[in-house]
């Protein structure tokens, strides 16, 4: 067993652009125990891939992190948000979080085998660990292995990857947007791939929009909207009825609920408004939203001056 965890406390990302600045993550806590899945869910450009960037210190120059976030590991722990690029790139990525990029095809190298790219990893890794083996974990077919990435299907593109970011033995897995364009079929593999790397005991960060697959793999879901998070329960309370009225328009959008969008669109994370960054949008709102709720409650918290119990 592997045994990780991560604790993020009050991460914010601020842009710096020409005229003033994007408030792209305010203050993001989450938690992810040992074994579990959390899935990060929200509108297009509410933060997600933000958020995960920060973490693995990927993101851009004009990129101001504040906060903590602290990875925890059979060796000991690590503080991401502190660390510096040199140890980010020689002790954590690939190492303590192996990344599943959102389109293999586009991350496996093109002109070499699956045996060479995993041979390479896990040299320049140098993780005790053989290709066979490293194959095994992602249930990569053992027989596949001299192929070339074109020569695989969608799902064993996206099974190498896997067998990539688990080269190093991560304790976190973080996987951004690891479905999308997949048919139903491969996204059931892929996510219960997924499963299976947290009942090993890694920690397990699926970024994705895809509320179906998060409801079959997810233990906890946490909802993001213009940059916060605005609920975070386990995954029976959200798909059970969330307590966020942002969250359950989320949900009452899918095709197999109420097949009924959100009216209007996210704010500009340049100019959020003053209070909830829903209130716009929310048929609840009241003069209480013009301030901005506290995330409350312990294993269920909802930040909404008019949360469903
Ligand atoms: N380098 C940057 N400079 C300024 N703003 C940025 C920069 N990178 C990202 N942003 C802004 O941060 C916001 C959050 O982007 P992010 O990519 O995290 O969204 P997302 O939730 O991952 O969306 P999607 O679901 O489309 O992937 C966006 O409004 C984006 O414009
Ligand atoms: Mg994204």
């Amino acid at each position: 067993m592997v045994k990780s965890s991560l604790r993020v406390r009050g991460m914010s990302v601020r842009f710096k652009v020409p005229n003033g600045s994007v408030a792209a993550a305010s203050d993001v806590s989450l938690d992810l125990g040992e074994g579990e899945v959390l899935a990060l869910v929200g509108e297009s450009g509410c933060g997600k891939s933000v958020v995960a960037s920060g973490l693995l210190g990927l993101l851009p120059g004009n990129a101001r992190v504040s906060g903590a976030a602290v990875l925890r590991g059979p060796e000991g722990e690590v503080e991401l948000l502190g660390a510096s690029q040199q140890e980010l790139s020689t002790k954590v990525r690939g190492r303590r979080i192996g990344l599943v990029p959102q389109s293999a095809a586009t991350h496996l190298h093109p002109v070499r085998t699956i045996r060479a790219q995993l041979a390479e990893t896990i040299s320049e890794l140098g993780a005790e660990l053989d290709v066979a083996r490293a194959a095994a974990r992602a249930h990569f077919p053992a027989d596949h292995l001299d192929r070339y990435p074109h020569q695989l299907s969608g799902g064993l593109a996206q099974r190498a990857a896997i067998a990539l970011a688990l080269a190093g033995s991560a304790w976190l897995v973080l996987a951004d947007e690891p479905t999308t364009g997949l048919d139903r079929a491969l996204v059931h593999e892929i996510v219960d791939e997924f499963r299976r790397i947290a009942d090993q005991g890694h920690a397990v960060l699926m970024v994705t929009h895809d509320l179906a697959a998060a409801e079959r793999v997810a233990d906890r879901v946490a909802v993001m909207y213009a940059g916060r998070i605005v609920e975070d329960s386990p995954a029976k309370a959200f798909y059970g009825g969330p307590a966020h009225p942002y969250a359950r328009g989320l949900l009452n959008a899918l095709p197999e609920r109420e097949f009924r969008p959100i009216p209007g669109v996210p704010p500009q994370l340049s100019e959020l408004p003053a209070g909830c960054a829903f209130q716009p949008r929310c048929v609840l709102a009241t003069d209480l939203c013009t301030q901005l709720p506290e995330p409350t409650g312990e294993d269920h918290i909802v930040a909404c001056h008019h949360a469903h119990a």
